[in-house]
């Protein structure tokens, strides 16, 4: 089946979660983006009303003010109702890889201040084991950038720069993306945590039992899975 169809099922299977009067997070890339559209579609035919959203990419906020899908800032309101967002990896216990366009910090902070993430995804980002096909993204800041590569390296993985072009690819902070490679990962929370205590690494892509619902769509339909 049509690998676009599937997201687009996913996506506006999830947004059909929205209610009126919620705070949203609106997540980044090719599958999250079918939910947004949803979303705007509902508040202009007044489906939804009194909907605030917030962003989690400068992408996500360019296609929400073309959609006419009103913003909010965390500032104004601090705790998001439900969140919609995409994944690389998700295995069976919800933990993800996510950063695979380079907004995991902000989609990161967004997730931590909402009471329900729903991740949507086509069934091949489904793996028993995270890391067997992906790299983790790690955002690091410029400064020392190929000391936190070593790093990397000198932990298990290997580490490439991610390049955009002839030049590296910037986050939307103006930070750098190391994705690095680990292969299946046994304990990824211990290695979160590895990672959170290293200088100079920003962010990185593990979300540890952070979604609540994931929305699969998949050659048999849609199926809901939810935490626990
Ligand atoms: C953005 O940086 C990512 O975390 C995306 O949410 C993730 O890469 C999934 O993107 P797609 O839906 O485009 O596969």
């Amino acid at each position: 089946m049509n690998i676009n169809l599937l997201k687009k099922q996913a996506g506006e299977t999830a947004a059909a979660f929205v209610e009126s009067g919620m705070i949203v997070g609106l997540g980044s890339g090719s599958t999250a983006i079918f939910a947004t559209r949803r979303i705007a579609q509902d508040i202009h035919s007044g489906a939804l009303s009194d909907i605030l959203a917030i962003p989690t990419s400068l992408a996500t906020e360019a296609a929400a003010n073309a959609l006419g899908i009103p913003l909010t800032s965390l500032a104004k309101h601090p705790r998001i109702d439900i969140t919609i967002d995409g994944a690389d990896e998700v295995d069976p216990a919800f933990n993800l890889i996510k950063g695979g366009g380079g907004a995991h910090l902000r989609e990161k902070i967004v997730a931590q201040a909402t009471e329900r993430l729903v991740i949507v995804v086509d069934e091949s980002k489904l793996v028993p084991q995270l890391g067997a096909s992906w790299a983790i993204p790690i955002e690091v800041i410029r400064f020392g950038w190929e000391a936190q590569a070593r790093y990397l390296e000198a932990i298990g993985a290997r580490a490439k720069l991610r390049m955009d072009g002839d030049a590296p690819f910037e986050t939307d902070q103006g930070n750098l993306i190391l994705d690095a490679d680990f292969g299946a990962i046994a304990d990824a929370a211990g290695l979160a945590r590895k990672l959170e205590a290293r200088a100079g690494i920003v962010e990185h892509g593990l979300f540890i039992e952070m979604a609540r619902d994931v929305v699969v769509a998949g050659g048999d339909g849609v199926r809901h899975l939810k935490r626990g």
